[in-house]
């Protein structure tokens, strides 16, 4: 395949994100195991080879070390970070321990721009994060540009096309770091700027097909973007071989479970089976009220339903996740570095180890706002791709206090006015979220002439942009107003209906 920039991945968390640049200027790179042969790389075609960053020392014992090959393929070589140390390591510089850690904002000064500076001012914001540095250029190599800390801040050999830099271009608090990696790649390297979304989606496919084979993939779908993104894709790739299952759970939205059956099995033809457990689900909830023992009952019972439905479809290979790179921690890994560490999506924790099944994670090495470009791209509706979060334990956490069918049904109703509401204003796409919560106190209400005692809805409507922090979005009044009134005359069960207006810290965005 022609075209490909490696990307050596020496353990960094930025590793993803350098990938991520890379996407963003529309070239195709692949993240490698930090020791792939040299030979393997000129198999796949590969014109440039980043090293990334690493947590190590170069001369830490076991510190992950490439081949040292690659310097000899006749392709330029960016060094960032722990790979400026690697370059003076293995081309004949020398690297020192410095007694001090660089972390954080520092100032670059831009000596000779050269071709990786092109462009760019003299001065530049920069962020550091290393503990070794370069004490002694390796031979053919000149500074470029140093930094507070460092005369070796930028180096090149650029009749090798060698250049490193102590300081990582791919954060965004580093000014102009994406022209540095462009020019890297552009002006450098000589790739192409023409990678797409759909050149993604067809390297996925063959990728997926590769693993695969004639093997069967179970994949849970929950409806939400990541999983139905990935049912979208891993189906392009092996049809029938792929078969979903869709657990109800009795703590579904209003009509959820019909418009992913009709969305996937009947637009997409997807093998797609139901599994009503929600007798099973309301059972076993019945009584709880601590949020933490309901979202453990909710798991362990997913998890056994889940199980039962892969021996009635008679067994799979693989177990398909829509993981995104936000939900991988530690870095590493996607080539089977050992380093790896992964955090286990809450909603499906620990089932493939216990269902002794391989994962398949197509969208690992993506970010969420590449995966809505995935999905749409794949043909899913606006509805699914730019749909709002939605918690795997679903309205459980939304009821507080014990869980009963006639709260859930309230809560439905109640949640499905606002729903309507939300995309009848407009205002679903500009907020985060939006939902109903079940208060389970009852207050006194008229309705036409009869006195009524029933119970409270609260509406949770919030503005974030990463659920780390929310704040409470200012709805227009008249739209608050006919979302009540129509929750009070439309759904039985409620006299009042309140507003949520705390922030997130110190409240969090659901109530449980
Ligand atoms: P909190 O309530 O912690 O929620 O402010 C932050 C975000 O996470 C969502 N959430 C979940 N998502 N499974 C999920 O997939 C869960 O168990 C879960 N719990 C909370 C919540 O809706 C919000 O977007």
């Amino acid at each position: 395949m022609a075209q490909t920039i490696a990307v050596l991945d020496f353990g960094s968390q930025l590793t993803q994100v350098i990938a991520r640049r890379i996407r963003e200027s529309q070239i195709y790179s692949k993240i490698y195991h930090f020791a792939t042969p040299a030979a393997k790389l000129r198999e796949d075609g590969v014109i440039g080879i980043i090293l990334s960053g690493g947590p190590q020392s170069v001369y830490a014992k076991g510190a992950p070390h490439p081949d040292a090959e690659i310097f000899k393929l006749g392709v330029p070589v960016l060094g960032i970070c722990y790979g400026v140390q690697l370059m003076g390591h293995f081309l004949g510089g020398t690297v020192a321990n410095s007694k001090a850690r660089e972390y954080g904002h520092g100032h670059l000064t831009i000596k000779k721009p050269g071709k990786l500076f092109a462009g760019l001012p003299k001065k530049l914001r920069i962020w550091n994060s290393h503990g070794d540095k370069l004490t002694k250029l390796p031979p053919g190599f000149v500074a470029t540009a140093v930094s507070e800390n460092s005369p070796f801040s930028g180096i090149a050999d650029p009749k090798r096309g060698f250049y490193g830099i102590q300081f990582h271009p791919e954060v965004f608090h580093t000014e102009r770091g994406v022209d540095i990696i462009r020019n890297f790649l552009v002006g450098i390297c000589g790739a192409q700027q023409d990678w797409t979304t759909k050149d993604f989606i067809a390297h996925a496919v063959a990728d997926i097909r590769e693993k695969v084979g004639k093997s069967r993939v179970l994949l849970g779908l929950s409806g939400g973007v990541d999983s139905s993104v990935a049912a979208a894709l891993l189906h392009k790739a092996i049809g029938k071989q792929l078969t979903c299952v869709f657990v109800d759970n009795g703590l579904l939205r209003k009509g959820e479970r019909e418009y992913v059956e009709a969305l996937y099995a009947r637009n997409f033809k997807i093998d797609l089976r139901v599994v009503d457990a929600s007798k099973l689900f309301v059972k076993r909830l019945k009584g709880v009220v601590e949020p933490e023992t309901k979202r453990k009952i909710i798991g362990r019972t997913f998890v056994e339903v889940f199980e039962k439905s892969l021996k009635s479809i008679g067994g799979a290979e693989f177990l398909g996740q829509g993981t995104l790179y936000p939900d991988v921690i530690e870095s590493v890994s996607i080539q089977g570095n050992p380093a790896s560490l992964i955090k286990t999506h809450h909603n499906v924790g620990g089932l493939p180890e216990r269902m002794k099944l391989k994962l398949i994670e197509p969208l690992r090495e993506l970010f969420k706002d590449e995966v809505r470009q995935v999905g749409a791209a794949l043909g899913l509706p606006k509805e699914v791709v730019w749909r709002q979060p939605f918690p795997g334990p679903g309205l459980g956490v939304r009821v507080m206090g014990d869980i009963t069918a006639d709260k859930l049904e309230i809560l439905r109703n109640a949640d499905a006015v606002l729903q309507d509401e939300m995309m009848t204003s407009g205002w679903y796409w500009k907020v985060w979220q939006s939902f109903a919560v079940f208060l389970p106190v009852k207050t006194v209400g008229v309705f036409g002439d009869e006195r009524t005692y029933d119970y409270v809805i609260a509406l949770r409507i919030v503005e974030s942009t990463d659920a780390m922090t929310a704040d409470w979005a200012k709805l227009p009044y008249d739209v608050l107003q006919k979302i009540s009134s129509r929750i009070t005359n439309e759904v039985r069960g409620v006299s009042r209906v309140v507003l949520d207006i705390s922030s997130k810290p110190p409240a969090t965005i659901e109530w449980e």
